[in-house]
């Protein structure tokens, strides 16, 4: 028997040697066509090698492309595991020439490979062509010498091939295999076509046309080839089998699921093992290439096929998760020929196991309802859609697999009333988000997004991708298109944008498409949460609503945004490791050029804990350890230890950043949304720039990293060499100079005062009163010293007391506007005056208050130095008594 892996490896040897290039499958999300869903034929991602947008080194190709047909225009996950041939997932085995070969070449080539390479009976080989080809049917008949009985003119769109509305086609010929006649069917264009006897296996389609909107606009370049022939089939042709499921690869995949169950893949178990031999194939290499479960898009189609799948498992009746244990098999089976399924295998394991133990949560009690809504209901019945979308919303039942649990009972569900359900909610939503006054203007983001979805974000692992523009707004109401001038606000199906939310800043860049249309995009917003908004202005050309755009994000300033965003969760982890595990967080912002995060905290951060947590956090930088990211419930994120981000809802389904060294647990471990470094030492370097006070109980740390913090430290640099340069000395000895200026500082500052005290007890002054009066038989000495220290007015008032014998003495000292008083009286005269009565009157005509001390000696002082003279003639007025 010829193995399904040897089949593959003989179709790409024998173009390969005949100077095809042996192209490895692209993967199954075609990031050059937003318009399709997944990768679901061997051309696509040679498209716009046929247009002539894009050009290869080669002009012959060939290649084993993965495809995936649920979900979008092809969709074959109902039928999968009833019929002999539908499949989620299978393998196109195609040779492409691009304006190279032709017709005759094509035909040749295969006739060459199925009869003389694998040797198949000519006898039981038949071929259509397009009812107008008459080229294709001389040379069926010249090169293969096939009867004109065996050459069917087919006049419908079957022998027409159209990659979709839009892009190359044109007219095709199909080669049939004719399975015998114990199995009941006719020849392709008879009545009984849509029997199981005659299969087509491969397709030979002569690319000549390009369509638009389904009409053909124009010729490719050149006359072209694109085949596909589906591996299972030839396989199943060539091991002798007329089912697909009993090929090599399914037996071993079916085995595996009858082992591990216990119950054989017979009656009605069956169609449960196919399923689950199926959807594992899809799920497994879906998720190897980037999806994940969600509940929009492409993440909603992997859900419904995994929860198919499971589901199936529970009816074979087994107790625990099953799928995660069937991976191995299919990396024994198929790894080999896609390493890519190996190198995710973990991958792969823990989220179909997630998946499937979540949904196990509610599969028991949704089947209960099924049941108890269906008793009564028999052939041909229906179930009302309300319990079939009770079921999704409540107990995550897809509305196909709902479809599916009634097939075999010949019960339907009602799709209008399911539908009606849904549209019910989510005008309740749209109710209670208008009702909560969020946004008055969320009115045209909900029309957006119950017309299309949310966007779909490619950005985790893309910063350029296209998208169709699904929806322009401007001045809050949506517009068909703008122009060069225009600020308009463009929605796309999907975008690598990110949306500002959970305090990462959103992204900038370009949106450019035909005919030179150039968009700048200054920010992206979420409206709702699930829309992505990109704010632009039309530079050139004219955007409008249904146009293919490529997004293109402004790399260095995401790169930058990512390292601030990495690096905001390991301070999180220095925190808490510094402080204590009451530290969580308040709120961030995560800019390109710097970050910053509140942080619940008594008191300030000292220089030596800014120091350790610094050190701390640039170690786990330089150790460079990758990122990792999962998907898991809330509540299981949380039971893994993961701290859930402040401001965040979480849905089903949060994704869980790991970072750092491993000891007993990752050195981080948070919920988070954000865009993140590959490896922390994409940082670069973390360093803290400023922590205050936000309100009672909360901290706030502002960090630089990568080039931002070097930009920060140049700048320090600089201002250190301008002072050094102020200073005439060199940065190094920036320090012993200032010290050396302060001492100098100190020192002039001490003979300043000196000179000062000098002056006023020499009398001079220019505002010095000095002369000694008789007040009421009193010596009275009154003065007011500008720049005189208050602290030297005691030192004063003993010499000028000594000096008058008998007397008081009083000085106003005026500093910066500013006046003190202070007054003294020689004990002969204690008793009669007191020097505190006369600085309270000093001090009243100064503008101040209060004033004190003992008799003989008091101070005090006033704001108003100007009333200086006022103050003396208060003190004199007293004493006049
Ligand atoms: N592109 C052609 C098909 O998918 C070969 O059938």
């Amino acid at each position: 028997m010829t193995s399904t892996n040897e089949i593959r490896r003989s179709f790409l040897d024998f173009f390969g040697s005949r100077e095809h290039e042996i192209v490895p499958s692209a993967p199954l999300v075609p990031y050059n066509d937003p318009t399709l869903m997944f990768t679901n034929a061997g051309m696509v991602p040679f498209k716009n090698v046929f247009t002539g947008l894009e050009t290869r080194p080669y002009r012959r190709a060939t290649s084993s492309q993965k495809c995936v047909r649920a979900g979008g225009k092809h969709n074959d996950l109902d039928n999968v595991g009833y019929t002999a041939r539908h499949h989620t997932f299978f393998e196109m085995l195609g040779n492409f020439s691009f304006g190279d070969y032709f017709k005759e070449q094509a035909i040749l080539n295969a006739w060459t490979l199925l009869t003389k390479v694998w040797g198949l009976p000519e006898e039981k080989l038949l071929v259509t062509v397009y009812h107008t080809d008459d080229e294709a049917f001389a040379l069926w008949q010249k090169i293969a010498g096939l009867p004109e009985s065996k050459i069917i003119r087919i006049p419908t769109k079957d022998n027409f091939w159209a990659m979709g509305d839009d892009g190359p086609c044109g007219p095709c010929s199909e080669i049939f295999f004719d399975h015998g006649d114990h199995i009941w069917g006719g020849p392709p264009g008879s009545a009984d076509e849509d029997g199981d006897r005659f299969i087509e296996i491969w397709n030979l389609v002569f690319m000549q046309f390009e369509q638009t909107a389904g009409e053909i606009t124009g010729n490719l370049p050149r006359p072209s080839i694109d085949t596909g022939m589906g591996l299972e089939r030839i396989a199943a042709v060539m091991q002798g089998e007329h089912d697909n499921y009993d090929t090599d690869t399914f037996r071993a995949l079916i085995a595996a699921s009858e082992s591990l169950t216990g119950v054989k893949a017979q009656g009605e178990q069956r169609a449960s093992h196919r399923v689950i031999a199926d959807h594992l194939r899809s799920s497994s290499f879906l998720l190897a290439d980037g999806v994940l479960p969600s509940n929009e898009g492409r993440g909603y189609v992997l859900r419904r096929i995994m929860r198919r799948a499971m589901r199936h498992a529970h009816l074979l009746g087994a107790k625990d998760p099953l799928m995660h244990r069937l991976v191995g098999g299919l990396v024994t089976e198929m790894g080999q020929a896609f390493p890519e399924l190996g190198r995710a295998q973990p991958l792969i394991e823990e989220t179909l196991l997630r998946e499937e133990v979540q949904f196990r949560r509610t599969l028991a009690n949704g089947l209960r309802l099924l049941d108890e809504a269906t008793g009564t209901l028999g052939e041909g019945d229906k179930l009302p859609g309300a319990t079939a979308f009770r079921l999704y919303d409540t107990f995550g039942f897809p509305y196909d697999l709902t479809e599916d649990a009634l097939r075999a009972r010949g019960i339907s569900v009602d799709r209008d009333g399911f539908d009606s359900a849904m549209a019910q909610q989510k005008a309740a939503a749209r109710a209670a988000w208008k009702g909560s006054g969020q946004a008055a203007d969320s009115e045209v983001w909900f029309d957006i997004a119950e017309r299309h979805g949310a966007t779909e974000f490619t950005g985790y692992t893309a910063t350029v991708g296209e998208g169709v523009v699904v929806a322009l707004v401007r001045d809050g109401k949506e517009v068909d298109a703008a122009s060069a001038g225009d600020s308009v606000t463009v929605l796309t199906n999907q975008t690598p944008f990110y949306g500002e939310s959970g305090g990462q800043t959103g992204d900038t860049g370009t949106i450019t498409g035909a005919d030179g249309l150039v968009l700048t995009v200054s920010d992206t917003a979420k409206p709702l949460g699930r829309l992505h908004a990109h704010s632009a202005t039309v530079e050139a050309g004219t955007i409008r609503v249904g146009d293919a755009v490529v997004l293109t994000v402004d790399v260095a300033r995401r790169d930058a945004t990512r390292a601030n965003h990495s690096a905001t969760h390991l301070l999180h982890a220095a925190l808490r490791n510094r402080l204590g595990a009451h530290v969580t967080q308040k709120g961030s912002l995560v800019a390109p050029d710097r970050l910053r995060f509140d942080y619940s905290h008594p008191t300030a951060l000292s220089a030596e804990d800014i120091a350790v947590i610094e050190a701390e956090v640039n170690a786990e930088i330089r150790a460079n350890e990758a990122v990792t990211t999962r998907l898991m419930t809330p509540d299981d994120a949380i039971e893994a230890g993961a701290m859930a981000l402040f401001g965040e809802k979480y849905g089903d389904e949060v994704r869980v950043l790991t970072m750092g060294r491993v000891t007993d647990k990752p050195y981080s471990l948070e919920l988070c949304g954000g865009t993140h470094v590959h490896a922390l030492g994409d940082i670069g370097v973390f360093r803290i720039i400023g922590e205050s006070a936000v309100s009672s109980g909360v901290r706030r740390i502002e960090a630089v990293t990568g080039e931002g913090a070097r930009q920060w430290l140049v700048g320090r640099e600089e201002a250190l060499k301008a002072t050094a340069s102020l200073l005439r000395t060199t940065p190094d000895d920036v320090e012993a100079r200032v010290a050396a200026l302060l001492d100098e500082r100190r020192k002039l500052e001490r003979e300043l005062a000196e000179a000062r005290k000098a002056l006023a007890l020499g009398g001079g002054g220019a505002k010095a009163e000095t002369a000694d009066e008789d007040i009421g038989g009193v010596k009275f000495a009154g003065q007011v010293l500008e720049g005189l220290d208050p602290k030297d007015l005691r030192g004063l008032l003993d010499q000028a007391k000594q000096r008058l014998g008998s007397g008081v003495a009083v000085i106003v000292a005026v500093n910066e506007g500013k006046a003190s008083i202070a007054a003294a009286v020689t004990e002969d005269l204690l008793g009669r005056i007191s020097a505190v009565d006369l600085v309270r009157a000093g001090v009243a005509a100064l503008g101040g208050k209060g004033g004190g001390g003992r008799p003989d000696m008091a101070q005090g002082g006033g704001p108003d130095g100007d009333k200086a003279g006022e103050a003396l003639a208060a003190v004199r007025a007293v004493l006049a008594g």
